[in-house]
């Protein structure tokens, strides 16, 4: 596979004027890694930035069958933790504060160890306070390697704003307007945390683009010019590969492209706005030459399962919770949370006609619904509001089954764009036990009220 970290010192080497864009990778396949939550100078601004490594952002690499071992060290002034998004993992390695581990507080250590079930692309990142801790930096991309796959180039793109102003100072990454509408938006946009960069692949064909939107507001519409794109993979699920015109990629949600560059160069662009605006600059490498799409899972039927309607609102009145659930962590432990870092100052949106408690509910809520192992499930997702919601589901993978507005292809994902008055059912086979989390991926929503869990025994 790749020799990420080599090649870029060679590169360095031998061109030091120029930054490159691309990514270190950290070969993570069977070792014992250790990731600090610390401050750090960071390029764009002249606030430090929070970082899990020197610069933004640290990238996992392993192949599936091989185990993640990462032991995080917080050396921030407050709790975090890490959330291995996409990654149907044992729920005690889930990474949630108080519904599946205790928050690792300012100097302690907690090891996350699991082997990751499915190849594919993931990122983590932490699930407290995270629209200041991502929003700063913390975040990073798991890559999970299929045994035989072969491509000529294999490349990470970190979509992230930042929020900045002229002096460089992070601006307020939680604002009311921001949070009652489409979510605050950053100033600056980067592609592996440097503006418009220019990436240099090693191939001009059979190259595998890895978009990960970590974004902790914005929808990008994806396209590319100067390249044949074919999206071959969905939040890391192989899809039957179909020609990439524009695709809507929310916050926490994933594409993988095979490229073949018609050209020497190649652009990324959003087309959300109504000019596109340009990403990154993608130049063409020598290799060439054809490689084999990764296998697509078969179909779930889901004509056995049970429905639920799932009703994303806006929150109209103070939300009053019912009994608050005492919560059971994996190891036992039962607790109940009252913290502030982990609570919304206020509710603007309910999940299932209910608000993730703010202000005085400082308790765990009731989960949404309990399902017994292996029970399937299908979703309809109502979206009764003006704004795009992308709607994660934590353990476990959905299939996208239908949707009444945009038309997309059967696929699997983990987070699914339920797009202004949109009705998307998704399916899945609840066969993970544990606590988990559902809730939208715009983050600053997520932290208003539209967040719950289910338990799967
Ligand atoms: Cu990417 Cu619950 O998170
Ligand atoms: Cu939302």
């Amino acid at each position: 596979m790749l020799s990420g970290a080599g090649a870029l010192v060679g590169c360095t080497l031998l061109a030091p004027q120029r930054k490159s864009a691309r990514l270190d990778e950290i070969a993570a396949g069977n070792r014992d890694i250790v990731l600090t939550a610390q401050e750090h100078d960071f390029a764009l601004g002249s606030d430090k930035a929070w970082l899990y490594g020197e610069r933004p952002f640290a990238v996992l690499r392993l192949t599936k069958g091989e185990a993640l071992s990462v032991t995080l060290k917080n050396a921030l002034a407050e709790h975090s933790s890490i959330h291995w998004h996409g990654v149907r993992g044992p729920n005690a390695m889930d990474g949630v504060p108080y519904l599946t581990q205790l928050p690792v507080q300012p100097g302690e250590t907690f090891l996350y160890r699991l082997t990751p079930p499915d190849a594919g692309t993931f990122f983590f990142h932490p699930h407290c306070n995270t629209a200041a801790q991502l929003g700063r930096g913390l975040v990073g991309a798991l890559i999970v390697d299929e045994p035989d796959g072969h491509w000529n180039d294999d490349v990470v793109l970190m979509l992230k704003d930042w929020r900045l102003d002229d002096a460089g100072r992070f601006l307020p990454f939680f604002t009311e307007s921001g949070a009652s509408r489409a979510g605050t938006f950053g100033t600056l946009r980067t592609v592996n945390g440097v503006a418009e960069p220019v990436i240099d692949l090693r191939a001009q064909g059979g190259v595998r683009a890895r978009l990960i939107n970590a974004d902790p507001s914005r929808i990008a519409e994806i396209g590319v010019e100067g390249a044949r794109a074919r999206v071959i993979a969905i939040d890391g699920n192989p899809v039957a590969p179909f020609v990439l015109d524009t695709w809507k990629l929310g916050p926490g949600m994933r594409l993988d492209l095979a490229l073949d560059m018609t050209g020497d160069e190649a652009r990324l662009l959003d087309y959300f706005a109504a000019a596109p605006v340009l990403l990154a600059t993608l130049r063409a490498g020598s290799q060439s030459g054809t490689v084999a799409d990764p296998a697509v899972a078969a179909p779930v039927d889901f004509s056995d399962a049970w429905h639920h309607t799932l009703k994303l609102e806006a929150a109209v009145v103070a939300n009053v919770l019912p009994q608050p659930a005492p919560v059971v962590l994996p190891d036992g432990r039962r607790i109940e949370i009252a913290d502030s870092l982990c609570l919304a100052a206020g509710t603007f949106w309910t999940l299932d006609g209910q608000s993730w408690p703010g202000r005085d509910h400082a308790r765990l809520p009731p989960p949404l619904f309990s399902l017994p192992r292996g029970r399937k499930v299908v979703l309809e997702i109502e979206n009764d509001t003006s704004r795009a919601h992308p709607i994660h589901v934590h353990g476990h993978t959905l299939t996208m089954l239908s949707a009444n507005l945009l038309k997309r292809p059967v696929h699997r994902a983990d987070t699914v764009l339920v797009l202004p008055n949109e009705r998307v059912t998704v399916g899945f086979v609840a066969d993970n036990p544990g606590n988990w989390m559902i809730h939208c991926h715009v983050i600053e929503h997520q932290e208003t009220g539209m967040m719950g869990w289910f338990r799967v025994s």
